[in-house]
């Protein structure tokens, strides 16, 4: 069973300091959210990512923060209240994932992925939404020695993350670097 961020901790998450060393924006844009869009953040926690893409997609767009913690979907839906996000909702799904939204623009999962324990029926449940434009995208961290993350065994080597989404049916367009601990991978339906 891969590690879980200890829920207890969700403000480390929303801290000042992780917005400097990841910032949400710069990554978002870096995947190409635009207004309009359907952005689903998959294990959204308080929503470090889900409120400014809850910015960027605008009213004419939509962001679904799913959670398997109910702890984490509360405090997801107290931030949209607090920023007045009227296009966020939330839901708590289970372990094995839910029936996602069907044909959003964005399946976004940012350090969570290490956490999840069958990846590949992770994988293949969230495909089986996508659209050929729907973009998977993956956030987290290498697998070596970093100031914060989980521990070193539970990370997964990004050609460990290549050959998963290989064999679940998808094609890598893009790899990125948000920081020097983490790494971004987008892909597609193959
Ligand atoms: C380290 S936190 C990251 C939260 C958020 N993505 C962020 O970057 O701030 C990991 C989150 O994944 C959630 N999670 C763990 N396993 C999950 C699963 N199988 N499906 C959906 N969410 C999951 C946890 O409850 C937690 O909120």
């Amino acid at each position: 069973m891969p590690h879980k961020f200890e829920v207890a901790r969700f403000k480390r998450l929303m801290s000042a300091e992780r917005r400097k060393e990841l910032p949400p924006k710069l990554v978002l844009g870096e995947i190409g959210l635009r207004p309009g869009q359907v952005f689903v953040d998959i294990g959204a926690g308080p929503g470090f990512f889900a409120l400014p893409a809850s910015a960027i997609v605008g009213p004419g767009g939509r962001v679904i923060g799913l959670d398997v913690s109910p702890v984490m979907v509360d405090e997801l839906r107290k931030n949209a209240a607090l920023k007045k996000a009227a296009n966020i909702r939330t839901r708590t799904i289970p372990e094995t994932g839910a029936d996602f939204p069907a044909g959003a623009d964005f399946y976004f999962l940012a350090n969570v992925f290490h956490e999840i324990d069958d990846r590949t029926a992770y994988l293949r449940r969230i495909r089986s939404r996508m659209t050929a434009r729907s973009r998977l995208v993956l956030i987290d961290f290498l697998k070596k020695k970093t100031k914060h993350g989980p521990p070193l065994r539970d990370r997964i080597p990004l050609r460990t993350i290549r050959s998963l989404l290989v064999a679940s049916g998808f094609t890598v367009v893009r790899i990125f670097r948000p920081n020097e601990e983490e790494y971004g991978v987008v892909a597609r339906r193959a």
